[in-house]
């Protein structure tokens, strides 16, 4: 069977009951993508003909995430949610029935690309159903077998009866069942269980009468374990950070803890680089060989170079710091921020939408923003771009080779000339002149004549 011969219908209807949430379980996220996003993505690999996403409960919000990021996909409303057979019925007549239907979950998130194919490749117009062994099956549907071993059920957790609960053998939810026949057994699933829902694990009992019923397995438990209340969620979380955590040591970056490391998006790293306890990567990073990300450190959609230092407690957002920089400790580097090659950023430096040229050094307690820095320029400590002038923001820039001493203002638009050097504590106002010292400040003078204040009587 070609893959893509093939119909996805994703549930994503359901309220979440157990999340006590007001935004839809299906929208709340795992490693920074919702739990949808997650099964859409894998599904996607199939590649195949038709993907549908049945939503329902506080539906715009799912209807929005999904339109926006995946307009190919058909959207199908579930007015109310009566189970997930009526979920599965919602969309049955837009199926094509040449094609087989894969039903997956949306909050069963980590499900992998490769047992969805084996599955597809067990299947032969037969039902194939993946389930799990757990040791703790509560909550799931367990899987019935009759003597032979044949699957001739699944009784959900508060339909089942004593023996039925001992049962380890889960229901994960995701089948590939044959769609024509499909909406005939659909037909005749009725909602007399404990939870007056219309459930499409009964289709097993029905169908297991005229038709063979295959199951596979997975290794990996967690694939199949699905979000119904936060406590889970974290769960999963913990799991899929720790198995992203395994792929980087083996492919040689260094992780002190890989306890205590979050990768929310996709984490690109060289070979040698080491990464300290408790850092947080978000969206699209890439960082090169032989760097140091220091403890404690964010860093969001940004590309980091060859042999960076980014030292404790610092946030980069949004940035490109290319080789041998130094950045941190408590640096603040934010979006549209390029640093050159050999650039230090030090403690309580924040830098926006600024280009810096190669050895360069901002070291201490400034704010840099707006600016155009050369190379080999010294900026002391507490230096400031004044870059807001109540309305407009303006430019600051500063060619190569000068030297602003410390506690200096520089009011933007203003340009500082090359080789230039200003004089600390300075509000420089006009743009200056290359090669020259400036200095602009009040003289210190002294009062010879002043006699100190003191109380009479
Ligand atoms: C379901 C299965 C159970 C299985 C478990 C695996 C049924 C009856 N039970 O139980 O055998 O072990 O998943 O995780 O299928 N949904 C809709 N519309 C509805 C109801 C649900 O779209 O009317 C969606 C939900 O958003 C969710 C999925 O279907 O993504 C499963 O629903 P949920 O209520 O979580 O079922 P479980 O009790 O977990
Ligand atoms: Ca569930």
């Amino acid at each position: 069977m070609k893959t893509n011969d093939l119909n996805v219908v994703i549930l994503a209807a359901g309220s979440g009951t157990r999340m006590y949430s007001n935004i839809p379980k299906v929208l709340h996220k795992l490693a920074g993508k919702t739990l949808l996003a997650h099964v859409i993505d894998t599904a996607l690999l199939l590649k195949p003909k038709n993907i549908f996403v049945v939503y329902g409960y506080m539906g715009e919000q799912v209807k929005d995430l999904v339109s926006s990021l995946y307009p190919e996909i058909k959207l199908i409303h579930q007015k109310e949610q009566l189970g997930t057979a009526h979920a599965i019925n919602c969309v049955v007549n837009q199926l094509d029935e040449k094609f087989a239907t894969l039903v997956l979950y949306a909050d069963v998130p980590l499900i992998q690309v490769s047992t969805l194919e084996s599955m597809l490749r067990a299947y032969k117009n037969n039902i194939v159903i993946l389930t799990a062994i757990l040791e703790n099956p509560y909550g799931y549907g367990r899987i019935v077998r009759d003597i032979n071993n044949n699957i001739i059920k699944v009784v959900e957790e508060k339909d089942a009866i004593l023996k039925e609960k001992n049962i380890k053998e889960i229901n994960s939810g995701i089948y590939i069942l044959p769609t024509k026949e499909l909406i005939e057994w659909l037909k005749k699933i009725k909602c007399d269980n404990n939870q007056k829902e219309y459930y499409l694990t009964d289709i097993i009992e029905i169908a297991s009468k005229t038709c063979d019923i295959n199951n596979i397995t997975t290794d990996d438990n967690y694939e199949i374990l699905g979000v119904n209340n936060r406590l889970q969620l974290e769960a999963l979380e913990r799991h899929y950070q720790i198995s992203l955590a395994n792929k980087l040591l083996l492919a040689g970056i260094s992780i002190i803890d890989k306890m205590r490391i979050d990768i929310r998006g996709n984490l690109n790293i060289g070979q040698d680089t080491l990464i300290d306890i408790d850092c947080i990567f978000e969206g699209n990073v890439s960082i090169g060989k032989n760097a140091i990300i220091g403890p404690y450190c964010i860093i969001k959609n940004s590309i980091i170079g060859n042999d960076v230092e980014i030292k404790a407690y610092s946030v980069i957002d949004g940035a490109t710091i290319n080789n041998n920089c130094k950045v941190g400790p408590f640096a603040r580097i934010r979006p549209n921020t390029e640093l050159a090659e050999d650039v230090h950023i030090g403690n309580f430096v924040e830098i926006k939408q600024t280009s810096i040229d190669r050895s360069s050094k901002v070291n201490h307690l400034s704010y840099i923003g707006d600016a155009n820095i050369g190379a080999n320029v010294n900026i002391g400590a507490v230096t400031v771009t004044c870059n807001y002038d109540g309305v407009n923001k303006n430019n600051t820039i500063i060619k190569d080779n000068v030297f602003v001493g410390s506690g200096s203002m520089l009011v933007a638009p203003v340009v500082i000339a090359k080789d230039s050097v200003i004089g600390a504590g300075s509000t420089i106002t006009k743009n200056t002149k290359e090669g020259k010292l400036t200095i602009a400040r009040a003289r210190q003078e002294t009062i010879d004549n002043w006699i100190k204040k003191s109380k009479k009587g």
